[in-house]
């Protein structure tokens, strides 16, 4: 590309940075689709499923829009997407639901606008991208806890207590961790929360997947006045966008005072329209859980068995840490070559050192794939 003006190289900073990710072999790039499906959060096989092609069909033969043109303060209000949210706010027991056209905003969202100064807003160290971005510009005062652990957690607390700080707790975890697969020890949490404030429960990947019905992790939670959940709609329930839930006035502050919520167009009506037929999915389908749930157990009972050293999160995403960034990515090309799109995750999504394949656990594969993906790692495991 040629060079303008003063002989000034505007691109230098952005190619010595993408040159030393290289060089920690942590350079990423987009790489499409390619063999059995290892890798998705598709995990109830609902993206194609063809109840959720005919729901998106009716609705465009019904005159439903594709887009909704328009914030939902103002023209972006649909009628599709009202009822959705109703629709949701029972299903998943909570007093009112609010959609946003993804997760990562609606996480941004909801910690840029809940939370108030003097409050103080305390994540778990692991907890997602968009609840640390959201952290950083929020008005909150901000802490973390070591991960899944609740008494660091309370430490904190009394900590902050100790030196002054007067305001609510927002507690924000994931109900099941989207890089290791394990869960929140959510009852203590709710302990600590009632005592000092809130608990803000990001159920990205166990909406779908756990509780009655797929309704999520904090399903006997749901519906108390200091809960505020959210429940994304591109994973297990196959579409795109997500619902914040929680108190009617919570929703309504951020009807009024949420940015990302009131300067944006609203998300696609067909959304709201695919996301009814998921909820009605899960209330029709339960065998989705149970063929999962015999995924997860066959996976596990394979890799106890051939490869005893490396552990298991019991989850449907089960991390194997290889350690090396290289490393994974080499034992992620050579699963790859062998037909199964398993992909290799590295900082700073996860943390140095602990760079591993992110197996995921669907209904896009069958038991016996879900077994010779278990042979395949035997085999090709390296000696670290
Ligand atoms: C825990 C968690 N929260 C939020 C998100 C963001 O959701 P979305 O993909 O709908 O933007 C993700 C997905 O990447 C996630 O894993």
């Amino acid at each position: 590309m040629k060079k303008k003006g003063h002989g000034l190289d505007r691109l230098a900073v952005y190619r010595r940075d993408l040159a030393v990710l290289e060089g920690d072999a942590r350079l990423r790039s987009l790489s499409g689709r390619r063999g059995i499906d290892f890798s998705s959060n598709d995990y109830i096989g609902l993206a194609q499923a063809p109840r959720m092609v005919s729901a998106m069909r009716r609705a465009l033969e019904h005159g439903v829009p594709v887009g909704a043109a328009g914030s939902r303060l103002l023209r972006g209000e649909t009628e599709m997407q009202a009822r959705f949210e109703a629709e949701a706010a029972r299903f998943f027991g909570a007093e009112a639901c609010l959609g946003f056209g993804g997760g990562y905003v609606a996480n941004f969202a909801v910690i840029t606008t809940l939370p108030q100064r003097g409050d103080l807003l305390l994540m778990d160290a692991l907890a997602h991208a968009s609840t640390h971005e959201g952290a950083r510009a929020g008005r909150a005062e901000v802490a973390t806890f070591r991960h899944g652990d609740v008494g660091h957690a309370e430490d904190v607390i009394t900590g902050w207590r100790a030196r002054g700080g007067r305001g609510a707790v927002w507690i924000a975890v994931e109900s099941l961790y989207s890089m290791d697969g394990d869960r929140a020890p959510l009852e203590d949490l709710m302990v600590l929360a009632d005592a000092h404030g809130f608990l803000l429960v990001d159920e990205a990947h166990a909406t779908g997947v756990y509780g009655p019905q797929g309704r999520g992790l904090t399903h006997h939670l749901e519906g108390r006045e200091n809960v505020v959940t959210l429940h994304t709609l591109g994973k297990a329930l196959g579409g795109s966008g997500a619902l914040i839930c929680g108190a009617r006035v919570l929703v309504d502050f951020l009807i009024n005072r949420c940015r990302p919520f009131i300067f944006a167009t609203a998300p696609s009506p067909l959304m709201a329209a695919v996301g009814l037929e998921s909820l009605a999915i899960l209330r029709d389908e339960p065998w989705r859980q149970a063929v999962l749930a015999g995924h997860v157990a066959a996976f596990g009972a394979e890799m106890r068995r051939r490869l005893p050293q490396v552990s298991l999160s019991g989850s449907q995403i089960v991390p194997l840490i290889v350690g090396p960034n290289a490393g994974t990515m080499d034992l992620a090309a050579a699963v790859q070559a062998r037909g199964f799109d398993v992909r290799g995750i590295r900082p700073p999504t996860v943390p140095e050192g602990t760079a591993r394949l992110r197996v995921s656990l669907t209904l896009n594969a069958t038991r016996a794939e879900v077994i010779r993906l278990a042979e395949t790692l035997e085999e090709l495991w390296p000696d670290l």
